[in-house]
């Protein structure tokens, strides 16, 4: 039995890293079982993909496609075609894709033209937001797919509710969740907070790259005016994705973040650089979905600056707050996180660390 798994993305590679764990301890006993890991090449720099790597202990893709960044439709055309070749010469039994990116929808296209079963983990999100490109990944995804792995028994029900047979739906928990249930102990041992001298539980971590917060001038300008006023009295720390460095210095914000004493620009970090201040912080300001999630089991209340969710769960359990891109309802949740501090959420069932296991188990048994 011959299984590709696929990565393309930054937030793909911490959900395969168990899943290539769990199909190690699998092949123990199992000499015909033969898995692939391939990576698109969607995410392409050192520090968005190859940190990864290295920080999560995968192993060197089997296969690098190399498609790189474009247009939508360049980036999705460019994996299915060279994953479409890829399939025809391995002819695997299954393909492995995660989360939402384009890679995520490209090769499910790919490997169901050709007839290959799809299974994929984390299905049935839905922000109900079809101008958000992951939503289109989604959907598209979720319809063609033969098995779909479920976070949370939202996510399943939404699932019934498009129409996709019960019998395809596998409630099994949170793969991200595994990873950082992992690593969780060896982050916080990083303490990356001292290098700016702050201290836990005293900073705030802000990630922001989401084309409807930063491509458009006016929503980009109006949230860093937020961050002014929030590193006025608790300093935050920024690590800048590509995406948005490059529109921050094209509609002129560039300089004017870079001179605000509270507000620390960097660079992208690696996995466990990024958890370690995440661990500590005292909140987390993001439009990332992961991040959403992550806050959940590490007790830190997050604000989401966008207008819907795809993880509804995290707002059900208190740990996360949706308040849109106006600023002054930014400003309004973080001052309410602030007051309640950081907390123990109830815990989603199943975000165990042993949602890998479960999602192998139930491949390996389908054949
Ligand atoms: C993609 C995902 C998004 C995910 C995000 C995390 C889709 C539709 N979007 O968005 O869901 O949350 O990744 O990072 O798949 N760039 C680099 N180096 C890289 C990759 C990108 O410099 O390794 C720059 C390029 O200028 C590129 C831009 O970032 O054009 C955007 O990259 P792209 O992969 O198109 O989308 P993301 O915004 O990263």
């Amino acid at each position: 039995m011959k299984i590709i798994v696929v990565a393309g993305a930054r937030p793909n590679f911490m959900k395969v890293a168990p899943l290539i764990e769990a199909f190690r301890m699998a092949k123990v006993g199992r000499p015909a079982l033969e898995v692939m890991l391939v990576h698109t090449g969607q995410h392409y720099s050192p520090d968005m993909s190859q940190t990864f790597f290295e920080d999560l202990g995968l192993p060197r893709p089997d296969v690098d496609l190399g498609v790189g960044s474009g247009s939508h439709a360049e980036q999705t055309a460019g994996v299915l075609v060279a994953f479409a070749k890829l399939l025809e010469k391995e002819t695997p039994e299954w393909v492995v894709v995660v989360g939402d990116v384009n890679s995520t929808v490209a090769c499910t296209l790919a490997a169901k033209k050709l007839n290959i079963n799809v299974a994929h983990v984390e299905a049935g999100l839905r922000s109900r937001d079809r101008t958000m490109p992951e939503e289109i990944n989604r959907i598209v995804t979720d319809v063609l797919c033969d098995a779909l792995f479920t976070t949370d028994p939202i996510a399943s029900e939404n699932l019934i509710a498009e129409g996709i047979d019960p019998s395809r739906i596998h409630f099994v928990g949170n793969v991200m969740i595994d990873t950082l249930l992992k690593h969780r102990d060896k982050a916080k041992g990083l303490r990356l907070w001292e290098r700016w001298g702050l201290q836990p539980g005293s900073y705030g971590v802000v990630t922001l790259h989401r084309p409807s917060n930063v491509d458009e001038s006016g929503a980009f300008e109006g949230i860093i005016s937020v961050f002014e006023r929030i590193q006025e009295r608790l300093p935050l720390v920024f690590p800048v994705h590509p995406r948005t460095k490059k529109m921050a210095e094209k509609f002129g914000l560039w300089k004017r973040m870079s001179r605000l004493q509270g507000l620390h620009l960097l660079e992208p970090l690696g996995y466990l650089e990024m958890l370690s201040l995440t661990g500590q912080a005292a909140l987390i300001l993001t439009d990332s979905g992961g991040l959403q999630e992550e806050a959940v089991v590490l007790g830190v209340p997050c604000i989401t600056m966008r207008d819907n969710t795809e993880r509804p769960i995290t707002v059900e359990v208190g740990a996360n707050r949706v308040v849109g891109q106006r600023p002054e309802s930014i400003l309004k949740g973080v001052q309410e996180a602030l007051s309640e501090g950081r907390g123990k959420f109830r815990q989603p069932d199943k975000w165990d660390g042993l949602a890998a296991e479960r999602i192998v188990e139930t491949l390996l048994q389908a054949g």
